[in-house]
């Protein structure tokens, strides 16, 4: 049983009170009384690895913020609200060059600090560093039990050995401060391995969540920097999705998208049985089992009420400063131009957050998924 600390009540507070702020901003129609309850923050689009499914490899490089800049956006980040999480990523967030020193800041600040990582850079120095600094959570992509699969994967020899090595040095010197969880991406060839990775996570003393393969088809707009990522095709989301099912494959899902239904559908039942037995699973019963309609009949998930969140849940900052609620839409201000409280509260936040309501996107976002009250104080109980 792991223990209540005042960190764990600080956080659980400020979470609830953020999460009672967008549904009184939302019933009333006013977003400037709405706070998110989550920072992402993608450090860089740049990336040492080359996963298939990943559009990081070729994305161009825009300006990206320096540990100036910011300092000056986590001081008004904290001042708008108050205990906040933000979680870096990229790209691969070790590869800027400031991860170190944003990292102090937020620990000398008492803002709570995350990665999600390759686990490449997860040296025994480095590891120990992100220990020291009390980083709350420490994200590594697993995608399979086979060494040589995951590295193939991956596109870089030898990062499944450098993940096992980087947890054993995160077990050597985290406290319960620091959380340590293995995300695995499902995929056609590693569906039968579901159970057994969440074994292998229950052994390391990590939790773990599973995200469906996604049809990522937005990419770098090479002119419009501000703007981020745009769309790559003219259909809308809908007609691509329902596609799906019909057409070829797009490139990124050819031998990802997951086919072997009755294995996936065992692999979760068993799942499910699991985690009531007590297993650190961050994915809720009603996720798990959608995953694997959604496979199945890709338009499925039309037939869900989705009304996604995303928008007044969370705040994403772009490398170079642009701003969203969801990666997949649009961008709507950029911090190094606005304060951020206004790009909140502007219409084009308003507008975003309509499309997120209205999504039809081929998204199975475990974190906007529906989950029940019971489930979401699960996710903060585990999450430290
Ligand atoms: C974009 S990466 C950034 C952080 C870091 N480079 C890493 O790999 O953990 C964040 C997560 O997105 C996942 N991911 C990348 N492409 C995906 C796709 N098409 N569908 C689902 N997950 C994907 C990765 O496996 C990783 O867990
Ligand atoms: S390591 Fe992460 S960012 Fe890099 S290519 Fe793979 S999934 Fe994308
Ligand atoms: S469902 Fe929500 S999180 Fe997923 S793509 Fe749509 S707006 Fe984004």
């Amino acid at each position: 049983m792991r223990a209540l600390t005042p960190d764990k009540l600080r956080f659980g507070a400020a979470y609830a009170g953020k999460w009672a702020s967008q549904r009184v901003g939302e019933a009333l129609d006013r977003p400037e009384l709405a706070r998110p309850t989550q920072v992402c923050a993608p450090l860089t689009s740049r990336c040492n690895f080359g996963c298939g499914f990943c559009p990081h490899p070729t994305a161009p490089v825009h300006h990206e913020m320096s540990l100036q800049e910011w300092k000056r956006i986590l001081l008004e980040l904290k001042d708008w609200l108050g205990t906040f999480r933000i979680n870096f990523l990229g790209g691969e967030p070790f590869l800027h060059k400031d991860l170190f020193p944003i990292l102090e800041f937020c620990a000398e600040q008492g803002i709570f600090a995350g990665i999600t990582t390759n686990g490449s850079a997860l040296t025994e120095k480095n590891a120990r560093r992100v220990c020291e600094l009390g980083v709350f959570n420490v994200s590594i992509s697993l995608d399979s039990l086979d060494p040589a699969r995951h590295d193939e994967n991956r596109g870089f020899k030898g990062s499944w050995n450098k993940i096992m090595d980087g947890v054993e040095h995160l077990n050597r010197y985290r406290t319960e401060a620091t959380r340590v969880c293995f995300r695995t991406t499902v995929m056609e060839w590693n569906v039968h391995q579901l159970v057994d990775m969440a074994a292998l996570a229950r052994a390391k003393g990590v939790v773990i969540g599973f995200q469906p393969v996604e049809y990522r088809d937005m990419e770098e707009d090479h002119d419009n920097p501000e703007d981020y990522t745009v769309p790559t095709d003219a259909r809308s989301p809908r007609e691509r999705f329902t596609a799906l099912s019909l057409e070829a494959m797009p490139e990124n899902l050819v031998g990802n998208w997951v086919t072997s239904i009755d294995v996936l559908n065992q692999q979760v039942e068993r799942l499910i049985t699991l985690k009531g037995e007590g297993w650190q699973i961050l994915n809720s019963p009603e996720h798990l089992r959608a995953m694997a309609q959604v496979f199945a009949r890709p338009d499925f998930i039309f037939s869900i009420p989705r009304d996604c969140k995303a928008g007044w849940e969370d705040l994403i900052i772009l490398p170079n400063g642009s701003v969203r609620g969801c990666s997949e839409q649009p961008t709507y201000g950029n911090v190094l131009h606005q304060p951020i409280r206004e790009i909140w509260a502007s219409t084009a936040a308003d507008k975003h957050r309509a499309n997120c309501a209205d999504c039809t996107r081929t998204c199975m976002n475990m974190y906007h998924w529906k989950r029940s009250v019971w489930e979401k104080a699960a996710m903060w109980w585990g999450y430290f």
